[in-house]
């Protein structure tokens, strides 16, 4: 089953917006498989951002995903990662749709809320650097018949 990983950014933990967050994939219907509460290495953070190593904003993209605790995440179900990036709306807040999370709740590009990976790739590469396979827990909510 097709797995992403997600993470609340430090600054939709310090906004109170976790419960709100993470509702939006529970209610959607996908799994959560693995998820806690940490603070982010200097060295994980470079290692997650290491896609954007040359932009201009590297810098203080790691210096925020590093300021305060987030809340990182595996969540699974058919379609997740396409899904999830949907759920989560466009980087930049101001032109997301309202109705996603960065529409809904955010107004700069630089606290956006909330990371989701962007392929089935990344996802991949993701959580093998976020978790531990020991860390991640396979299981199946017990739906009826007529839901599943
Ligand atoms: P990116 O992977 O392009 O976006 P997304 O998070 O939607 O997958 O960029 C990673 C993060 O870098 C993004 O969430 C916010 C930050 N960022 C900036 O601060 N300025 C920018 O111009 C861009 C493109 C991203």
């Amino acid at each position: 089953m097709e797995r992403t990983f997600l993470a609340i950014k430090p600054d939709g933990v310090q906004r109170g917006l976790v419960a709100e967050i993470i509702g939006r994939f529970e209610t959607k219907g996908f799994t959560l498989v693995g998820l806690k509460f940490m603070k982010v290495s200097r060295e994980l953070a470079e290692k997650h951002y290491d896609v954007h190593r040359e932009r201009p904003f590297f810098g203080s993209l790691v210096e925020f995903i590093t300021s305060g605790p987030v809340v990182a995440m595996v969540w699974e179900g058919e379609g997740v990662v396409a899904s999830a990036r949907k759920i989560i709306g466009a980087t930049n807040p101001l032109t997301a749709e309202p109705g996603t999370i960065r529409g809904d709740f955010g107004i700069n590009i630089g606290r956006n809320l909330i990371h989701g990976s962007d392929a089935l790739e990344t996802a991949q590469r993701e959580i093998a650097l976020w978790f531990k396979d020991e860390e991640l827990v396979s299981w199946q909510p017990h739906l009826t018949p007529w839901l599943q």
